[in-house]
């Protein structure tokens, strides 16, 4: 199994996904192109849910509790869910977390916002489900937050994915990305939950984004 896949600055699109390449409307003055197309994502989605269920057997998990991060890691737990149950794994609870850096600016401000009520994650193994790991900070928090302040059993981290040079240099090693869909280069992307200023996140794709296009 790929711990996870790398995504060339050109982009990785199917040739099943070629027809689709071009944008109107609304889209066109956004989107510069299709980074990585919905085939893609969908065949990633099932390996990593494959993978997820295999070691949630091998820990003998009756069920998997997922703390997802909103907004942006809402479309990909729902399709990583269902995946898990079409592959015959264990019951899904869902719980909603909401974690912001970037409002609705694309630098980060280097604080962290939690919002949201997560019920009975005590001694509870969690899995924190989200779009991109790009500085680190949303996902360090959050798991400090998790383990320290709602006393977690554990927490393991999936992001769809991981844009490692923009990692904070402190979290650099510290920072464990449990399961990793895509590693992408160090380019502004929406899409599959993902915002361009709160816009894109409902492409079925990752797009990359026209800085003009970048409010
Ligand atoms: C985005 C993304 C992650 C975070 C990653 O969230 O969804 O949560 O930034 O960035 P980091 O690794 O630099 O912390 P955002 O703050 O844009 O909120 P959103 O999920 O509502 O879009």
């Amino acid at each position: 199994m790929k711990t996870t896949i790398q995504v060339p600055v050109r982009g990785l699109v199917h040739p099943r996904d070629r027809k689709k390449r071009t944008f109107s409307g609304a889209y066109r003055h956004r989107i510069d192109r299709v980074l990585i197309s919905s085939t893609w994502i969908r065949r990633r989605v099932r390996e990593l849910a494959r993978q997820l269920v295999g070691d949630l057997r091998l820990r003998r998990s009756s069920e998997l509790e997922l703390v997802v991060v909103l907004k942006g890691g809402a479309v990909f737990a729902n399709a990583l869910a269902r995946e898990i149950c079409r592959l015959g794994g264990p019951p899904v609870i869902f719980n909603y977390i909401t974690a912001s850096s970037y409002g609705s600016r694309t630098v980060s401000s280097g604080t962290v916002r939690i919002a949201g009520q997560i019920p009975f994650v005590r001694n509870k193994d969690i899995l924190i489900v989200e779009d991109i790991a790009d500085t680190g900070l949303t996902l360090a928090r959050l798991k400090e937050y998790l383990l320290t302040e709602r006393r977690a059993a554990s927490v393991r981290i999936c992001a769809l994915l991981d844009k490692p040079s923009r990692r904070k240099r402190a979290l650099k090693n510290r920072l464990a990305l449990d399961y990793v869909g895509f590693r992408i280069p160090d380019i502004f992307v929406a899409g599959y939950g993902s915002d361009c200023a709160e816009h894109l996140r409902e492409l079925p794709f990752i797009v990359a984004v026209k800085r003009r296009g970048v409010k």
